[in-house]
């Protein structure tokens, strides 16, 4: 399956960098995520890049020319040779250069401007994002240091090189980042002028877990996924993301600061915790209504020759959004509550009603009857009511843009 277009990237001019690294290979790889994102993008290859791939692997990938001549614009008619390095930089949204040499790193530190893509990079005006990669001891060297220092303090946003094996056979720090990863700080890098930018954003998300002994437990189906496309999407409008969540097995969207829960009730007192200065909470969490009232110590056993079944106990938990409304009502923060109500009839009357009782700004309403909605799918049929009375339904859509849609209502509010 591919992979789904990224809103904040659509139609985005990126200009990515390449130079001399055997790692210019997992560019090939982002050049083709980039694109398939829905990015537009426009490759610049140093020479020594050249000695490891060609262009034409590139334009492959990215359907457009690829730049490698500051004095030639090969296949470019929209850009006239002299002014291809001012053209390229002026209607970008993003400068990455990945994978960055220790010898780019200098140059771009110290202003020198002899190819195409140091000049580029001179006279770019958009983000520029750098991802050293090169051999352990290159990159630890004081020159190499300090370079990268210079480039931070000047605003680029550098991404920090992973540990591992290099080409050389030696182990250390210095290699380039997975696609994933480095597509997730182009992406931060992106939002940072975002709807959300400087605001604070508690997600909780995926099914709680009530203890009936130490291997067993009484949970749902959510599957989590509805959650982290909301904490993607709050991370792509800009926004610090505090994702809690019962999940194990998903993706974390890079940048999100995560806190891992099970039961009902540590889910509770982190979200008290983290809602204590935070600018919205949304509560996409399937959180028990019951847990079983004691957790037997041991695991419980059948008993031999005997058919008896244990019969379970079962007591309610707290109900963490009236905690919330609570707390709120002192504090003043969460400053904007979002909830979720998955209902199975009368959805609209029941989810009115559980907006009014639980202090909500906006209750996502999701209909869990229909086959092609809700729980372990990928799409999701909601409607938005808001405290003023207001109900925005919105088609069947993936859980993704789902996100999106309730971001930019928490943005509006
Ligand atoms: N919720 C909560 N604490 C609970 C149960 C639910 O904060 N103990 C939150 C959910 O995260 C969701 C909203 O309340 O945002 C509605 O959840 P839902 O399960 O639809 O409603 P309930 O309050 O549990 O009511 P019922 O199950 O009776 O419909």
């Amino acid at each position: 399956m591919s992979p789904e277009p990224i809103t904040l990237l659509h139609n985005k001019r990126v200009i990515l960098g390449v130079t001399g690294s055997i790692a210019v290979y997992k560019a090939v790889d982002l050049a083709s995520k980039l694109t398939q994102a829905g990015a537009l993008v426009d490759v610049i290859m140093t020479q020594a890049a050249q000695q490891f791939v060609t262009p034409l692997t590139f334009q492959s990938v990215t359907g457009r020319p690829v730049y490698t001549d500051l004095w030639r614009a090969e296949g470019s008619s929209a850009l006239p040779t002299h002014i291809a390095h001012v053209g390229l930089g002026e209607g970008t949204d993003v400068l990455a250069i990945a994978p960055a040499t220790a010898n780019t790193l200098a140059k771009l530190a110290h202003g020198l401007a002899d190819d195409l893509l140091s000049v580029t990079a001179l006279a770019a005006r958009c983000p520029l994002l750098i991802a050293p990669a090169m051999d352990g001891g290159m990159y630890q060297h004081p020159a190499t240091q300090t370079n990268i220092e210079t480039l931070r303090a000047r605003g680029a946003y550098l991404i920090e090189p992973d540990e591992g094996r290099f080409a050389s056979g030696l182990v250390g720090k210095g290699r380039l980042p997975e696609t994933p990863a480095l597509l997730g700080h182009i992406r931060l890098a992106m939002a940072q002028t975002g709807a959300l930018a400087g605001k604070r954003v508690v997600i909780t998300a995926g099914g709680t877990r009530e203890a009936i002994d130490p291997v067993r437990y009484i949970s749902n189906r959510s599957s989590g996924r509805q959650g982290y496309a909301l904490a993607q999407a709050a991370l792509d409008a800009g926004a610090a993301v505090t994702l809690i969540t019962t999940v194990r097995d998903l993706p974390i969207p890079l940048g999100a600061r995560v806190v891992a829960v099970g039961s009902a009730q540590e889910l509770h007192d982190a979200v008290l915790e983290a809602c204590r200065d935070a600018d919205a909470l949304i509560m996409a969490a399937a959180v028990a209504d019951f847990r079983p009232k004691t957790v037997a110590a041991q695991k419980i056993k059948k008993r031999e020759g005997s058919d008896d079944a244990p019969t379970l106990e079962l007591t309610r938990t707290a109900d963490i959004l009236l905690s919330v409304k609570a707390a709120r009502a002192q504090s003043g923060f969460p400053r904007l509550v979002v909830g979720f109500a998955a209902e199975s009839q009368d959805l609209l009357t029941n989810a009115r009603a559980k907006l009014e009782r639980k202090g909500l700004d906006l209750l996502v309403a999701n209909d869990i009857s229909a086959t092609d909605a809700g729980f372990e799918v990928g799409t999701n049929r909601v409607v938005i009511l808001d405290a003023a009375g207001g109900a925005t339904p919105l088609e069947l859509m993936s859980k993704t843009r789902v996100a999106e849609a309730v971001i930019a209502r928490v943005a509006a509010e």
